[in-house]
């Protein structure tokens, strides 16, 4: 008996609210629409077609894809440095990126795009003479570090890249591998750059005198 009285109460006490509620509204109570599964299923669909169209939208703003040209084309010391190389690092590090299909959907590209671009800025394989000399020296240290410690390749990169999920003994190879290739590369830029220097300056000079 007394739960029932407590129940009466309640239900009175409720409506004694909801009419107190409608009183101060100044208009009469509508009674509350419950929530269908229609009304959710409209919802979730306007909030689908908002994304699609905000997905859309943002394809008008595209990122340049560049691919400059190579000033210091690598002297690989093997095929296998080469492959190695080029999955893990020249995507980010040369000017010889490939630029799948899913580059190019934003705002994926955005972010692949300005990775590639602070890569370049950082480090670029195709164009060692343009780094500062003490960065050059650095390098094949600072190569074998960020490898080694696996911060080389980033790893959401990897996790795009599978193939580039390196075993310990493929980072040594690949470390041991570029640390070739660059003193490779390297010797005969410099050396191209040094012969090649005067024997190119010297029609100049010639010339200036007959003019
Ligand atoms: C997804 C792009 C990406 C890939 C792939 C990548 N890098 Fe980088 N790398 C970067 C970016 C961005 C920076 C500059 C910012 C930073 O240090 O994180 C950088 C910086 C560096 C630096 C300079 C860091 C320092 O200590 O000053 C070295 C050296 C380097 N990377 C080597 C490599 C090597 C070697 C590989 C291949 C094993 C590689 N990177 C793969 C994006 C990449």
């Amino acid at each position: 008996m007394a739960v029932f009285g407590v129940l009466a109460l309640v239900s009175l006490a409720s409506r004694r609210g909801l009419a107190q509620l409608s009183d101060q509204a100044g208009r009469p109570l509508t009674p509350v629409k419950s929530v269908t599964g229609r009304s959710v299923g409209a919802a979730l669909l306007s909030l689908l077609a908002i994304a699609l169209a905000v997905g859309l939208l943002i394809q008008l703003t595209p990122v340049p894809h560049t691919n400059p040209p190579v000033q210091t084309p690598l002297q690989w010391d093997s095929p296998q440095t080469q492959q190695l190389a080029t999955a893990a690092c020249m995507n980010c590090h040369s000017n010889q990126t490939r630029w799948p299909w899913y580059t190019y959907v934003a705002p994926a590209s955005w972010l692949i795009v300005s990775h590639v671009n602070s890569g370049r800025d950082e480090v670029s394989f195709s164009d060692l003479n343009s780094m500062p000399t003490f960065q050059k020296s650095s390098l094949p240290n600072k190569l074998a570090d960020d490898i080694r410690t696996g911060q080389m390749p980033p790893t959401d990169y990897m996790l795009i890249h599978p193939d580039t999920q390196l075993t310990a003994s493929q980072r040594e190879q690949l470390i041991q591998g570029l640390q070739a290739t660059l003193a490779k590369t390297l010797a005969t830029t410099n050396q191209l750059t040094s012969t090649a220097g005067p024997v190119a300056r010297q029609p100049q000079l010639k010339k200036t005198p007959a003019c």
